[in-house]
């Protein structure tokens, strides 16, 4: 039993653990808008320009997109599709995934539901701390994952961060150089307010991408809270009527 009670709590703690590593997003947040439509077409598009090269999401339709983002089929073929994709394919990638593996040391993984595995502040965090790093391969450096195999795909946009170091002299006396916070280093074509906004529309898609159910689940949620209010009020009169007979 003792046994027993120990696993568990072995157990119960390891995922504690696991929780507060993947909820460390260093102050970032930020709360998604499935209602903002225009942030979601805007989130697509970054989303299959910069994205959709390396990763896949394979549980996305072209014409599902296209119907639950309001955007008309002639839009979606010529601004959101690549040339020989039809509407009901699914938002395949063109680099196989042993290509990937080979080029970046990991394959790119599907996102799909990466919003639902990582959660909306930790993607936050991630794009906005790419830092150069010449000792990386790609020469960038990511303080929300640690020697990220990928590049920083968005750079033009935001251009280049530098890292602000500081020294830390801990008890034992020995000093180590540690990251203090990001500084602008080359300057990209967007401001700091446009890429936060970019990002913004990216992973607010990216949410709407891991649950698309909930974009109908939200919308059918206000007409049953009116459904109820209706039947509340037909349900006191019904109740009025009848014990008046009583009374
Ligand atoms: C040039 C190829 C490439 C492009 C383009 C690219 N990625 Fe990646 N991405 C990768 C690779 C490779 C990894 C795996 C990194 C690792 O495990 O070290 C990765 C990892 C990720 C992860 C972390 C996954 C995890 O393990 O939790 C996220 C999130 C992500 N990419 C999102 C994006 C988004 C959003 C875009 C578009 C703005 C994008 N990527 C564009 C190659 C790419």
């Amino acid at each position: 039993m003792k046994k027993i009670i120990f696993i568990v709590f072995l157990a119960l703690s390891s995922a504690g653990v696991i929780h507060a590593a993947s909820t460390d997003t260093r102050g970032y947040h930020m709360d998604p808008d499935l209602s903002d439509t225009k942030s979601l077409q805007r989130g697509a598009r970054i989303f299959i320009n910069y994205c959709l090269s390396c990763h896949s999401a394979a549980y996305m339709r072209y014409n599902r997109l296209g119907k639950d983002l309001n955007i008309a089929e002639n839009i979606l073929k010529d601004n959101f599709m690549f040339g020989t994709d039809k509407p009901g394919d699914t938002m395949n990638v063109a680099l196989r995934p042993a290509d990937g593996e080979q080029f970046f040391g990991v394959a790119p993984p599907d996102l799909s539901v990466i919003a639902r595995a990582r959660g909306a502040n930790w993607l936050y965090a991630y794009f906005m701390t790419f830092y150069s790093d010449p000792s990386r391969p790609f020469g960038v450096n990511n303080l929300q994952f640690k020697d990220v195999a990928m590049p920083h795909v968005l750079w033009e946009l935001q251009g280049f961060q530098r890292p602000v170091y500081k020294t830390v002299t801990h008890k034992d006396g020995t000093i180590t150089r540690v990251i203090e916070s990001l500084e602008t280093g080359k300057p990209g074509k967007f401001s700091a307010e446009e890429y936060e906004q970019t990002i913004y529309d990216l992973i607010n898609f990216l949410v709407y991408l891991s649950e698309p159910a909930k974009l109908k689940r939200e919308a059918i949620g206000v007409w049953v809270i009116i459904y109820l209010l209706v039947f509340l009020v037909v349900a006191y009169l019904l109740k009025k009527e009848l014990w008046r007979d009583v009374e």
